[in-house]
């Protein structure tokens, strides 16, 4: 038996790879390398010491899911694969409404015919929109403000339907907040292509002098130091979370949505202050103009999928830091 990873060789999923080969569970992975590097597959076999089978290609590719699911067998899956950036969604809509959605909709016709019913769905905190009020509970109205957000809000409706027209299925929704950091070998971490659109890849390559200095987007936000506060957790954390998600699923556990993040909310400068404690001031920055559609706050509410799940964030923002840094020190190496 064995549980398939769509997207399994991007940030996430590779972690998450790592803690279920640790845990002794089969894993089977399917990536189309368009946002990720071959080279991920040996690493996560070096880490872990264990082999598993992974097919390179589309998730959209129907024969090629079927191949999948005819040649092994798979009792669950947790669909990761997707298109993620949120400024290259508004530039190109139709090709994250083609990739997130058709994959999804090929992925769940081959499951049904291999009556597979069992899914985790990788979701995020962005369907929340502006959320009302913090922290931000699973049950706040969902709203979407770009095209990406609204390919993650279509596909939990879509899960919804489903789950409406067979009861039968167990599906996990989770919405992750800000994931960040490494796997502390140094071997994994997020690798995004040209300048990062995301903090915590900026922030590394300023540390290591692959770019000047950081633009903090605003600093005139109501918060403490006035910049945005979001809900940042380790990824090793996250990965771990799918273990329990997919344990939950395991109890015929019907339609479910947790929030994973830690409940804390820090600030760009408690990120920019932490980073530069571990790496000796490496960050310098200047303030900016705020970043169109960016929020001010947003932090969730854990105590669901601590209560239902079992699971809590464990690490630091410190361990957060130490694992980017390090995992940008070892990559720019390998360069
Ligand atoms: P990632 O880009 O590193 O990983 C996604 C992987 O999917 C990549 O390896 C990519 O090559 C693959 N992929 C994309 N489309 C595919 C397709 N059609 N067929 C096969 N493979 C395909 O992203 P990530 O950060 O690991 O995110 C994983 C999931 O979590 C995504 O669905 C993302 O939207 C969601 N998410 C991420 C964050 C975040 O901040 N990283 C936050 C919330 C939600
Ligand atoms: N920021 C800067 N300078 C930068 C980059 C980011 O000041 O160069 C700030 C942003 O303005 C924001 C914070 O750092 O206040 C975090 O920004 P990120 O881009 O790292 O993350 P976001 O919260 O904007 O969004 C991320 C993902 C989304 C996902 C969301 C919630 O990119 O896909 O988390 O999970 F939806």
């Amino acid at each position: 038996m064995s549980i398939l990873l769509t997207g399994g060789l991007g940030y996430i999923g590779s972690h998450t790879a790592v803690e279920f080969l640790e845990n002794n569970q089969d894993i089977v992975i399917i990536d189309n390398l368009s946002n990720c590097n071959i080279d991920v597959v040996d690493k996560i076999k070096l880490i872990t010491k264990k082999d598993f089978k992974y097919y390179i290609g589309d998730v959209r590719n129907e024969d090629l899911l079927e191949k999948i699911f005819s040649e092994n067998e798979i009792n669950a899956v947790i669909h990761f694969a997707g298109l993620k950036a949120v400024g290259e969604s508004v530039k190109k809509p139709i090709e994250y409404y083609n990739n997130n959605l058709l994959s999804t909709l090929t992925l769940i016709k081959v499951m049904q015919k291999h009556q597979v019913k069992n899914i985790v769905f990788s979701s995020s905190a962005t369907v929340y929109g502006r959320a009302k009020s913090m922290p931000i509970y699973e049950d706040f109205e969902v709203t979407a403000t770009n095209p990406y957000g609204r390919t993650k809000l279509f596909i939990e409706e879509i899960l919804k339907d489903l789950y409406v027209s067979d009861n039968s299925y167990n599906i996990v929704i989770l919405r992750y907040f800000n994931p960040l950091g490494a796997h502390e070998s140094g071997l994994l971490g997020e690798n995004p292509n040209g300048i990062p659109n995301n903090l915590m890849p900026y922030i590394c390559k300023v540390a290591t002098g692959e770019l000047e200095c950081l633009n903090i987007f605003g600093n005139d936000y109501p918060t403490k130091d006035g910049t945005a506060i979001r809900d940042y957790l380790h990824v090793v954390d996250l990965a771990k979370g799918h273990l329990k998600a997919i344990e939950k699923i395991y109890t015929n556990c019907g339609l479910k949505i947790y929030n994973l993040g830690t409940g804390i909310g820090y600030s760009v400068l408690d990120i920019v202050k932490a980073f530069n404690e571990i790496s000796g001031n490496k960050v310098t920055y200047k303030f900016s103009q705020k970043r169109e559609g960016d929020i001010d706050v947003c932090y969730a509410n854990v105590d669901k999928a601590y209560k239902e799940l079992g699971w809590k964030a464990e690490k630091t923002l410190k361990d957060m830091c130490e694992s980017s840094y390090n995992f940008e020190i070892n990559n720019k190496k390998n360069r």
